[in-house]
């Protein structure tokens, strides 16, 4: 036979294989979402996310301290907190959880990098992710307590705010609340192209945050929609969006191809609770391998051109990684 091109050439061995590797990545790419709530001592499993737990402030560092070790130097906080009322002002209270939580974890390990979900969802007493005016999320009323949280979020030692409830205008209400308060290096990574997902399932079990009546169909976006994306991320550049964030990951690859090609900032993928939860339970059921299933989901979402990978696995990962199993 003769052949001229024989891709099989360039897959001979391990070492020929990894040299001509077109996806590569690196631990500092990784960011791992933890959850805080309020007490002391807590370090408790999430029963939909089997491995993942909420920390008590006082038991976050032991958590941090596993991460470092892990070579993993990014954290997105989310706030579980006790009382909840209509307006969330937990959210934006100077001693809320999140805000404790950075100045705790700040004085202990001062060189994580910590970024903050900024929403309303889990401080509302009926879980949506702003303010009601009857049955609906008021857009306007609730920029401005969006803009409070990211401010006490950044005076408490955020390094990064991370809005995620999808209302129109709010990275402009951020950035000018930052900005007016002397934080105008402060980088925004908006949660731009969040999809309306089934895939958020187990988080909100996680973090008690389900709406008490009707969905985020109003707010989050329709999954039928590709280019509507396009228009979410673009205007939240303009906005002044510093990262673009493209959520759920797995089931959006192509969402996250087109924003990249579509931008020319940093784009973000979230492998959300869902992915994670099935992960999990098709291992736990000895139907999948685990350990090559991360590595699968990790590299796709990065070949798809994501930047940036916030994972619930970031600690396996960064294990692949370090073995020369993926990157
Ligand atoms: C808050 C928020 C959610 C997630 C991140 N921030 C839940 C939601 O929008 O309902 C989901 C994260 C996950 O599923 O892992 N709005």
């Amino acid at each position: 036979m003769e052949l001229i091109q024989r891709p099989r050439r360039l897959r001979g061995s391990e070492t020929l294989r990894k040299m001509v590797r077109e996806t590569r990545m690196d631990k500092s790419s990784l960011i791992y979402p933890l959850f805080v709530k309020e007490g002391t001592g807590i370090e408790e499993e999430i029963p939909s996310m089997e491995g993942q737990y909420r920390y008590s402030v006082d038991r976050l560092p032991y958590e941090l301290e596993r991460l470092t070790k892990a070579g993993v130097s990014s954290v997105m906080l989310f706030g579980i907190p006790d009382h909840k009322d209509e307006t969330g002002s937990g959210a934006y209270a100077q001693d809320g959880i999140v805000q404790r939580a950075l100045m705790e974890a700040k004085k202990q390990f001062p060189d994580m990098y910590y970024i903050t979900d900024v929403c309303m969802c889990e401080y509302t007493s009926h879980g949506h992710c702003g303010v009601l005016c009857g049955h609906d999320v008021d857009n306007d009323a609730t920029l401005e307590l969006l803009a409070k949280t990211a401010l006490s979020h950044v005076e408490a030692g955020a390094d990064m705010v991370a809005p995620s409830d999808m209302m129109d205008g709010r990275v402009r209400a951020i950035r000018e609340c930052l900005d007016g308060h002397g934080h105008k290096n402060t980088p925004i990574m908006s949660y731009a192209v969040k999809y309306a997902s089934a895939f958020y399932g187990p988080f909100r079990d996680a973090a008690g945050s389900a709406p008490s009546f009707g969905d985020r169909k109003s707010y989050q976006m329709d999954f039928h929609n590709r280019r509507e994306g396009m228009k979410e991320a673009l205007t939240d550049i303009e906005e002044g969006a510093d990262i673009i964030m493209v959520k759920p990951a797995m089931s959006y690859l192509d969402i996250i191809s087109e924003v990249t090609k579509a931008t020319n900032v940093p784009v973000a993928a979230y492998s959300v609770s869902g992915e994670y939860a099935m992960v999990k339970a098709a291992a736990k059921m000895g139907w999948i391998e685990e350990d090559r299933i991360i590595c699968e989901m990790a590299v796709g979402t990065y070949r798809a051109g994501a930047q940036i990978y916030i994972t619930y696995f970031a600690k396996e990962l960064a294990k692949f990684m370090d073995e020369g199993r993926i990157g």
